[in-house]
């Protein structure tokens, strides 16, 4: 069995000013659908090509019904009689404890049977969904064997905001799949170069293919405050009945949850783990981390000006060069300006410096600061 687990958390805090507590990264509208809505699409077919029915979501307590809302529209018309099941979280403390909840509420549901996990971000952007299905499918075989599975993503340049995976010896009888030799998460921006010139890197895609023990036991012997503390959240949890999704609602004990460490699965599970294993992805990847990473999905004019119409403001470009524009309902003006990101929202405006559209979290870290 399959179960593909989306991780609906983080605010993205990169996205400043749209990407807001109100408004996160998955229900950002790429294309035809939001993100999340594509994630489920992406999700549904990997279960459907694996007998599975359904489909888990871990996200924070504030959006349940915002995602059945987006969901289960996409589950009805993928058919096969698909459930949404959630677990609500209180707060994020990031994707070592969201995953190891995933693993519990999965060992609870189909006892004994040790499921697969397929643990998809809600916030990239993949296409064909054909070829991400068969090379999940690679990723699952190799799960089944005890591998922790990552993605292995071509590198093209040295993001820091990644994590980079140095691929060893192929896995026995898994086509595609080696085993890891170094998993370094976010390395700074001068390993990044190093790591890209080798030739020896690939990015970690941020999905993952996992038989729930083997999660729990890696975290176990890696990061064993994140097992203990999760086997005493998950301890506490509540169900209910999810009456529109057809599939179940669990809820947790908010000082439990508090108390877990705010881990990702990368520092705490793929830098450390011995079974550790990569497939080529050879789909389009993009994790819409930034707005650089937005502005790429746009089509560029001869300047390398691209502009992203979200209302009915007007844009004038005058002399300018490489910069990104969102527009809500303002008209907005650039002269003479080059290598620049403009958000423009009714009720904030980021202009930055288009290197540094990492750094765009550090205003959000500057507010929050601020109160
Ligand atoms: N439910 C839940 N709870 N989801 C969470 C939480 C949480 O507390 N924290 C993060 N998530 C979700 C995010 O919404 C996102 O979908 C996914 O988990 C990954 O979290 P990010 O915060 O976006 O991670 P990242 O992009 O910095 O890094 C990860 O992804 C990269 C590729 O996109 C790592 O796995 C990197 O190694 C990887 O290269
Ligand atoms: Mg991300």
């Amino acid at each position: 069995r399959v179960i593909p687990v989306i991780l609906c958390g983080g605010a993205g805090t990169r996205l400043w000013p749209l990407s807001r507590k109100n408004f996160p990264k998955p229900f950002l509208k790429v294309g035809a659908e939001s993100l999340i809505a594509q994630t489920v699409r992406r999700a549904a077919a990997v279960a459907k090509a694996a007998d599975s029915s359904d489909v888990l979501l871990v996200s924070n307590e504030s959006y349940q019904f915002l995602l059945q809302d987006e969901c289960m529209p996409v589950l009805n018309s993928e058919g096969g009689n698909m459930a949404l099941h959630q677990l609500l979280e209180p707060q994020g403390r990031n994707t070592a404890p969201a995953i190891a909840l995933a693993a519990q509420w999965a060992q609870a549901r189909y006892p004994g049977e040790n499921p697969v996990l397929l643990v998809l971000p809600a916030d990239h952007l993949i296409n064909p969904v054909a070829e991400f299905v068969r090379v999940a499918q690679q990723a699952v075989a190799a799960a089944r064997k005890g591998w922790l599975t990552c993605f292995g993503i071509t590198p093209s340049t040295p993001e820091t905001g990644f994590g980079y995976i140095q691929q060893g010896a192929p896995v026995d009888e898994i086509n595609g799949a080696f085993a890891v030799q170094r998993f370094v998460e976010k390395p700074k921006l001068e390993l990044a170069m190093e790591y890209l010139a080798s030739g020896q890197y690939v990015w970690n895609g941020g999905m993952f293919a996992l038989r729930s023990s083997d999660l729990l036991q890696a975290l176990e012997n890696n990061e064993p405050s994140v097992a203990s503390q999760a086997n005493v959240v998950w301890a506490s949890a509540k169900e209910s009945k999810n009456a529109k999704a057809s599939g179940s609602v669990f809820t947790f004990n908010k000082d439990e949850f508090a108390k877990l460490p705010d881990i990702s699965i990368d520092y705490a599970v793929m830098e450390k783990a011995s079974n550790v294993a990569v497939v080529a992805a050879s789909f389009q990847w993009s994790d819409i981390g930034s707005w650089a990473a937005l502005a790429e999905q746009c089509t560029p004019d001869t300047q390398g000006n691209t502009v992203q119409q979200e209302g009915a403001g007007q844009l004038i470009s005058i002399d300018s060069n490489n910069t990104h524009v969102r527009l809500s309902n303002r008209a907005v003006a650039t002269l003479g300006v080059e290598n620049l990101l403009i958000v423009d929202t009714p009720d904030a405006l980021l202009v930055a410096d288009r290197s540094r559209h990492q750094d765009v979290k550090k205003v959000v870290e500057t507010l929050k600061a601020q109160g």
